[in-house]
């Protein structure tokens, strides 16, 4: 299959052009990561974590799956927060959407597609609390992109209400978490200004910011 083997061409090359621009770079991230920020984002293949912020391996910790989620019961991104709080000490919760998520579309319109739909229904959730809110945007886009943004704000909040964060912040440990979104269009994140350091500032964002008017894209 070369379609595979050009996947190994490209690793050597790869690791190729790491060394020869930095002779010790493997050998020193053998012995430790130690990145500052955890990013949450979409599984979606032209949102990729490093390459968008301009970070290189070992400074960003990365959770991704369909929608950006973060559900309580879901011992996948709950493991990996846990990890990046407590073990790495990431100073930085980035939850990142994107605009045209697809996931958040098939979630808006009620799509059939089988098993991931149990999935979405937990953007459908924030599509059904802000309902007057996305019927008042008149063209689908428009609310696609909306409740992108929506969702994100949840998320935050979602990830502020967890365990781990309410511990870390009880024990006075720093850590912020932000919530943005991307634009596939133009290659740019838009702060949607929900940063926050505790669970009641997550509320307060998430209220003023999800009454605010239409979206930012
Ligand atoms: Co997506």
């Amino acid at each position: 299959m070369p379609e595979i083997d050009k996947l190994f061409d490209n690793n050597r090359d790869w690791a190729e052009q790491q060394r020869s621009e930095d002779p010790d770079f493997f050998s020193r991230l053998l012995k430790l990561q130690a990145p500052e920020y955890l990013w949450i984002g979409c599984s979606d293949s032209r949102v990729p974590a490093n390459q968008i912020i301009g970070l290189a391996p070992g400074e960003v910790f990365v959770h991704r799956n369909v929608a950006n989620l973060v559900v309580h019961t879901d011992l996948n991104a709950l493991s990996v927060i846990q990890y990046a709080v407590h073990a790495l000490r990431v100073k930085h919760i980035l939850v990142v959407g994107h605009y045209g998520c697809g996931g958040v579309a098939a979630a808006l319109r009620n799509n059939r597609l089988g098993l991931i739909d149990n999935w979405l229904r937990n953007v459908q959730d924030v599509r059904d609390r802000h309902e007057d809110l996305l019927a008042a945007i008149p063209e689908e886009k428009g609310r696609i992109d909306r409740l992108c943004e929506l969702n994100v704000m949840q998320q935050v909040v979602n990830v502020c209400q967890t365990t781990v964060l309410r511990e870390a912040w009880d024990s006075g440990q720093k850590v912020q978490v932000h919530g943005w979104c991307y634009g596939l269009s133009d290659g740019i994140i838009r702060d949607l200004n929900v940063s926050s350091t505790c669970r009641e500032e997550a509320l307060e964002h998430f209220r003023a910011a999800a009454a605010r008017g239409c979206s930012q894209e």
